[in-house]
């Protein structure tokens, strides 16, 4: 696996890798890799047969009094990690390279970015959009690969690659889940062992929404309120959302509609944001 810190460098095994007819795959990432991102990893192998990853805190997709400087930075364990995924290259950059000093250009995807997360974390969506472009410019993946978590990344990624057409099929996989449902990521680490028992709200939320659309209720405001019930029972949870939507636009819906309806949470523990989400 190589390991590469510049962009040159980057398009360098890029050519390399198509110039031997290699299908080449893509996993962008921030690090303090977890099973989630391995799997990412290893869908991306099962396509292709050069899969490049990116670790790169972005600094532009956070907010002012968000996580950015506290956010891990574990390269090395990353490394073992991609390394036994089967990861072929590893893009690394320096912050201080990544971005060209004075870049004045955005790219910003103004209609599945509105709303839910896109409500409380504003400038966040047009961070990851830019972020995402660069690297898919970069890498020309055949495949890139996003986890279900950030249910609203992919469809911001989605409505990029289709407007701006680029050249890339873009696959989502399912959310990797803790044996007691909470989803993984990077972020459960800042939970304190109080806060980590009483995450499971949000899976168990989710799992009260879909037991009331499986008992037969289609009215969206039931579903949501068995999760609110289910979140109201952790008053440490401070609930950001708790939404039906519609799984295509994420926008709010009156009706639950088998194959067509996700519910998604958001909050925070003590300073710790969680999302989660779940076909209904
Ligand atoms: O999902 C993430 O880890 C990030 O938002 C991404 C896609 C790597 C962009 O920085």
């Amino acid at each position: 696996m190589d390991v590469v810190r510049t962009m040159p460098e980057l398009r360098k095994a890029v050519a390399a890798a198509r110039a031997a007819g290699r299908r080449t795959g893509f996993v962008p990432t921030m690090g303090c890799l977890h099973e989630g991102h391995l799997a990412l990893i290893r869908r991306a192998k099962e396509r292709c047969e050069w899969v490049a990853v990116s670790i790169f805190v972005n600094p532009t997709q956070f907010g002012p009094g968000e996580d950015f400087g506290r956010y891990p930075r574990t390269l090395e364990e990353d490394l073992a990690g991609c390394r036994a995924a089967g990861a072929s290259l590893v893009f690394a950059p320096d912050p201080e390279d990544f971005y060209p000093a004075g870049a004045s250009t955005w790219v910003e995807e103004t209609a599945v970015s509105q709303g839910l997360c896109g409500e409380f974390r504003p400038g966040h969506f047009r961070g990851v959009a830019t972020v995402v472009a660069m690297l898919l410019n970069a890498t020309q993946p055949d495949v890139a690969v996003f986890g279900r978590k950030d249910l609203q990344q992919l469809a911001v990624i989605r409505r990029m690659v289709r407007d701006l057409h680029m050249p890339v099929e873009i696959v989502a996989h399912e959310t990797v889940r803790e044996p007691d449902g909470l989803a993984m990521s990077s972020r459960n680490r800042y939970l304190s062992a109080e806060d980590r028992i009483r995450a499971r709200a949000v899976p168990e939320a989710l799992a009260a929404a879909r037991a009331a659309v499986a008992s037969g209720e289609t009215a969206a405001g039931p579903v949501r309120e068995a999760a609110l019930e289910r979140l109201s029972r952790e008053p440490a949870f401070r609930t950001q959302y708790c939404v039906v939507a519609d799984t295509a636009s994420l926008r709010p819906v009156e009706r639950v509609t088998s194959g067509r309806t996700i519910i998604a949470v958001a909050g925070h523990l003590g300073a710790t944001r969680l999302i989660d989400n779940c076909d209904l």
